[in-house]
């Protein structure tokens, strides 16, 4: 079976939903000269180290690094895995967690667990869920991986200041460096207000390093996201080669070869030319879920900007992406998609193989309108209504990208993500803005301090 996953424009071509709506072949020739323009950029800038996340599947060092320290935290056999951090230091690991992981991990006794510890990603600040987790998770038997590049960020320092109080007592000073990892940037100079780096060393907490040239949304196979994946036992090395297949394909310039750039295009005329405003994930699968919601905040923070490259300002560029979950947007969302405003580029995701295909069983034989269910399986049928969706979407003249995975498999879940972030790379050029800064999610943060009583430094 091929172990690549699939990307189909058809459904967005004005073949199928007509030139106001799809994508013509003019329009492709057109983005196909851009495109080879900006991928020589993009070329000098991987060249130059400006955009670290392209290389990391090579860093051996840093992933050997990973897979060491997770074996020797998992002799201490704990109970929880926390990760506290927000935004691109928790969204990673936890679109890797619902793809990769059973459904209701956090449920299963520690032998189904595969001896792993469960998992709990706190990307909140609200009080309430909070000291529930830290009622859940006794100190002595969890592991705690802050993660903040910047180290200074209020809502992660503030979940942090809580657990250590916790562990301290709990555990005493001296051993609270065994229930705690740091994830964060590297020292910038002699005096580097990190307050992150203040806590390991005042710990001698075991720390990773999150590379300069990788912004947070762009760190999930940094150890941002390689380490809490390594600590649950999933396939490290199954990641890193997804990657590389994905890289492979994404060194060409031309769409036909590149995948990431063919959506990068398609999104972008969507964009420019026929009022796509809007970009929907659509997984036909819960463990695919959380990838929507990962690239929900890749493409919003990466596109939404005021600012050009070439500085002009007032711009207000940006596609809102919104993610939805097939089938049970079905009978939420889809009334919209389908006639509704026609202001939207909708990703459809499909599973070919499940876990389970689960039999649906020849109860009930003397009821009718079950017939076509009896016999067959849950997954043919979650099958089935994807194929209706896209085939629904298209006859309204809806345009439809198709992301076909054989499995779900570490392996098909890197490639995703990579090819997702490369996609980025080319729509900010595309979108002619720069897609690795996030000045409106800064400033929210300086003002969050200030309101907080923090005195402007
Ligand atoms: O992509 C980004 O840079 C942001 O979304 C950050 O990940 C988020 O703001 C958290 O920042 P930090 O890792 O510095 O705490």
């Amino acid at each position: 079976m091929n172990v690549d996953i699939r990307i189909n424009i058809s459904g967005a071509k004005s073949s199928a939903v007509g030139p106001d709506h799809g994508v013509t072949p003019l329009d492709l020739k057109q983005a196909a000269s851009l495109v080879e323009v900006m991928h020589g950029a993009l070329v000098e800038d991987r060249k130059g180290k400006r955009h670290g996340f392209y290389d990391l599947h090579k860093d051996k060092a840093t992933i050997a690094e990973v897979k060491r320290t997770a074996a020797a935290f998992a002799r201490f056999g704990f109970e929880n895995l926390v990760v506290l951090g927000i935004g691109g230091s928790a969204l990673g690991t936890t679109a890797l967690v619902s793809a990769l992981k059973p459904p209701y991990y956090n449920l299963l006794g520690r032998e189904q667990r595969g001896g792993c510890p469960r998992i709990f990603v706190m990307d909140n600040v609200d009080p309430d869920t909070f000291a529930a987790m830290l009622n859940i998770c006794p100190p002595e038997k969890t592991l705690f991986n802050v993660i903040s590049k910047s180290g200074g960020t209020a809502e992660t320092l503030s979940q942090l200041l809580l657990v250590l109080d916790k562990l301290e007592a709990a555990v005493g000073k001296a051993r609270v460096k065994n229930h705690l990892v740091v994830t964060t940037g590297p020292p910038s100079g002699r005096n580097d207000p990190n307050p992150l780096l203040f806590v390991q060393r005042a710990y001698d907490a075991k720390a990773f390093v999150v590379p300069p040239n990788v912004g947070g949304r762009f760190s999930v196979f940094t150890p941002v996201g390689l380490f809490p994946a390594a600590m649950l036992g999933m396939d490290i090395d199954e990641l890193i080669a997804g990657c590389a297949t994905m890289d492979a394909r994404c060194k060409h310039s031309s769409l036909t070869e590149n995948p990431a750039y063919l959506r990068a295009a398609v999104h972008f005329l969507g964009w420019h030319r026929k009022g796509k405003s809007i970009s929907v994930m659509m997984p036909y699968s819960d463990a695919l879920r959380d990838i929507a919601d990962w690239y929900r905040q890749l493409w919003a923070e990466s596109l939404g900007k005021t600012r050009s490259l070439d500085g002009r300002e007032g711009i207000e560029c940006g596609q809102t992406p919104v993610k939805a979950l097939g089938v049970t947007d079905q009978h939420s969302q889809l009334q919209l998609y389908l006639e509704g405003p026609n202001d939207k580029i909708i990703t459809i995701m499909d599973v070919k193989q499940f876990r389970d295909a689960l039999a649906i069983p020849k109860v009930l034989p003397e009821m009718g309108g079950a017939e076509y269910l009896r016999g067959s399986t849950m997954a043919k049928l979650i099958n089935a209504e994807c194929k209706a969706t896209a085939g629904a979407l298209r006859e309204a003249g809806r345009p439809v990208i198709s992301v076909s995975f054989p499995k779900v498999t570490a392996h098909t879940v890197a490639q995703m993500l990579y090819m997702l972030e490369v996609e980025t790379a080319m729509a900010g050029r595309l979108f002619g803005v720069d897609a690795f800064d996030q000045p409106a999610v800064e400033r929210i943060k300086v003002l969050t301090r200030e309101f907080m009583g923090q005195k402007s430094e």
